[in-house]
């Protein structure tokens, strides 16, 4: 069974995207966050060493389906979609899109979306609310300008290639207090979200390892440490 595999194995193997601060970030070589200390103690739990795979964030999924990963913490949005594909933990975190502009922007709110540029992570949730293929919202973006990281859509904010980013909103915030001059997220919140951790479908050992070691955390109120420190950072 996978446990009895990641037990012989000494290690257990989790997939993410590393540029989603404060979920999972680069800090000089390591790779750091919320998710990360999350991680951590899955590891613990398990008794193993923790094993780290930075990929794209549309190739998570495949990560989990293609056996290539015993996990996924990735600040990932249990949403329908995902959930034809891998399982989810129950949630740990509340989430939202978000809306990032230049200061001075006519853009005050999510209808001012119509007719502009818009940057996204791709194959985000934020991705497919900008591109709403299925219809669902009231917004029609003149295009969707997708990138594999969100700083980089964040660069193309500010030097005035786009006209908002819409992503998730803590890493909004992080993204807004590096550039405090030039940057602001609006308060308007775009959707509801939220965060669990991803396994491969129908592997109830490790749902089952990952649900204990959420509950631990959320009981001894140290899910609200890790997230608090991060907030800080
Ligand atoms: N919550 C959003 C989603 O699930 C964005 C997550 C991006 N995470 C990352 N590590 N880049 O689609």
């Amino acid at each position: 069974t996978s446990v009895e595999k990641i037990k012989a194995d000494g290690f257990v193997t989790m997939s993410t995207n590393a540029e989603f601060e404060p979920f999972e970030y680069k800090d000089a070589d390591n790779i750091v966050g919320i998710d990360i200390d999350i991680s951590n103690k899955i590891a613990e739990k398990l008794g193993v060493k923790l094993k780290i795979n930075d990929v794209a964030f549309d190739s998570l999924v495949a990560e989990l389906s293609t056996g290539k990963t015993n996990f996924v913490a990735a600040g990932m949005t249990a949403d329908e979609d995902r959930k034809k594909n891998v399982d989810f933990s129950d949630t740990y975190f509340d989430a939202s899109q978000s809306i990032i502009v230049l200061k001075g922007s006519p853009i005050k709110t999510r209808i001012d979306l119509n007719g502009k540029k818009v940057g996204v992570q791709q194959g985000t949730t934020g991705d497919s609310y900008c591109t709403n293929e299925k219809g669902t919202s009231d917004i029609k973006v003149a295009s969707t300008e997708r990138y594999n990281k969100g700083v980089d859509a964040i660069s193309d904010l500010l030097n005035g290639k786009i006209d908002a980013v819409v992503i998730d909103d803590f890493p909004a915030k992080k993204f807004v207090e590096k550039n405090p001059d030039k940057l602001v997220k609006l308060d308007e919140a775009l959707t509801v979200e939220k965060y669990a951790i991803a396994v491969p479908k129908g592997d109830k050992e490790m749902l089952k390892v990952v649900n204990e070691v959420l509950a631990d955390l959320k009981s001894s109120g140290e899910l609200d440490k890790i997230i608090d420190k991060y907030k800080a950072a």
